[in-house]
């Protein structure tokens, strides 16, 4: 059992020891406790057991068996929480671990951004509207993204609305799941519409499906089938209302019961905040996401804490520097871990350290994607470490807003309807399953 240090309880995080960033002015405090505390008696939104299977799955990905797929929206929102959205997120992810899974020969740890990923950090608390200075939106969860000083008044009903929404979409998901939609026969047949230049790219994507199912029907297994929830852990109040302690697979351990895997943001990680005070003690495996500005000691020092037991299958490194800073940043970290003795499993983010601006709208290019991917599996390769999965911003809707080159200059418009960042669509989001089989065979 992992030892925690005594004085660890769900909201030993509030100590003003620690620093809470990137948190909402709430300002009814009564309002607050009372929905944190009925938050607190709902059920747990997924069980220790379901947990600890993650963890199971994870151990066998440190011993370089399998790949973790982890993506879905950058924010989620109420009003997209629909049955045809949860669906076609589904789709393209349960598509594109086909497409590894074959191609590169790996099996696949499907955990998605959803079910959860309803807070967002800022960059800045408040954004001038004509003149007016408001609250930024900080995820459904918080306020309503509507530029209107009234909508982004933070509003802890809100909280309990995500819970609802969390659980909505959690039920359908295990229907999927459960119902035979994730199977092979239904991925196969489903073929995104395109309206690119990469529609014959797509084709090909269409027989090599199709090749798939007829090799998977003898080959596929159950835990083929799983599928994970994971969101950033940034509201404080809500993830420590979901904590909970569980007795039924490990004994009075204590459980983050919003998602199965929960991360900590490039924002939120420093080893003397409240966040990593907050994740401490609980026995979900945790990512981090690490930026081009880590600052070495202290992110060993915030691995450490979250990981006392130098446990393999429990710190998942996310890794998002960018294609300028990889190959420069990337290595001094991997030598330090290493020689920490450190247990990490390491994964590629190549969205968030990408991102620029093209007229009005935020951007990525699928090239930059790629091309980050290449150079994570190179330093890994390089550095004798596994590249062990991918965490991307993805969705199965219809939409536009990474361009495929950074040249491109097809105008971002109609299609572009993320509420934070630019996610690949579903054709984009094959062809990097693509490019990742390939890496992974190489
Ligand atoms: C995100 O994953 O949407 C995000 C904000 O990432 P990061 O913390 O890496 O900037
Ligand atoms: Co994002």
């Amino acid at each position: 059992m992992e030892k925690i240090k005594l004085s660890w309880k769900p909201d030993s995080y509030i100590s003003g020891k620690f620093k809470k960033k990137q948190q909402p002015v709430w300002g009814d405090n009564k309002k607050l406790s009372l929905i944190k505390k009925q938050l607190h008696k709902l059920p747990p939104l997924v069980f220790s057991g379901e947990i600890e299977n993650l963890r199971k799955r994870l151990k066998k990905i440190a011993n370089g068996e399998g790949f973790l797929l982890q993506g879905g929206s950058c924010a989620e929102s109420f009003a997209d929480s629909t049955g045809k959205n949860i669906r076609d997120d589904l789709k393209v992810t349960l598509q594109m671990s086909f497409l590894i899974n074959s191609l590169g020969e790996k099996q696949i740890l499907r955990v998605g951004r959803i079910a959860g990923q309803f807070a967002k950090p800022r960059s800045s608390d408040f954004e001038n509207i004509n003149g007016e200075q408001i609250y930024s939106y900080r995820g459904d969860m918080v306020n309503d993204s509507a530029k209107l000083k009234k909508a982004r008044t933070p509003n802890p009903e809100r909280m309990l609305s995500g819970y609802f929404y969390s659980a909505s979409t959690l039920n359908l998901l295990r229907g999927f799941v459960e119902g035979g939609f994730a199977s092979l026969e239904s991925v196969s047949k489903w073929i995104p519409k395109t309206k690119s230049e990469i529609r014959s790219k797509i084709e090909n994507i269409q027989k090599t499906l199709h090749l798939l199912f007829n090799l998977h029907k003898i080959k596929t297994n159950q835990s083929d089938f799983q599928y994970f929830t994971s969101h950033e852990a940034l509201l404080l109040d809500y993830e420590e209302a979901m904590i909970r302690k569980s007795s039924a697979v490990k004994k009075n351990c204590w459980y983050g019961c919003s998602a199965h895997l929960l991360w900590i943001g490039d924002r939120t990680r420093e080893s003397d905040g409240a966040h990593i005070e907050l994740l401490r003690g609980i026995r979900n495996p945790i990512g981090i996401k690490v930026g081009p500005n880590y600052e070495i000691k202290d992110l060993i020092k915030t691995i450490k804490t979250l990981n006392k037991d130098n446990e393999d299958d429990k710190i998942v490194l996310i890794i998002r520097m960018g294609v300028k800073n990889i190959e420069k940043l990337f290595p001094p970290l991997i030598k330090e871990v290493k020689k920490q003795k450190l247990n990490v499993i390491w994964i590629s983010d190549p969205m968030h350290a990408n991102t620029f601006q093209l007229g009005e709208h935020k951007t990525r290019a699928v090239d930059d994607i790629k091309k980050e991917l290449t150079l994570f599996f190179d330093v890994c390769k390089k550095n004798k470490i596994n590249p062990a999965g991918v965490h991307l911003e993805m969705t199965g809707k219809d939409v536009y807003e990474c361009v495929d080159k950074k040249t491109n200059k097809k105008k971002l418009g109609d299609n572009y309807s993320t509420l934070c960042d630019p996610r690949l669509n579903a054709t984009q989001s094959l062809v990097v399953a693509l490019h990742i089989a390939k890496l992974i065979k190489e």
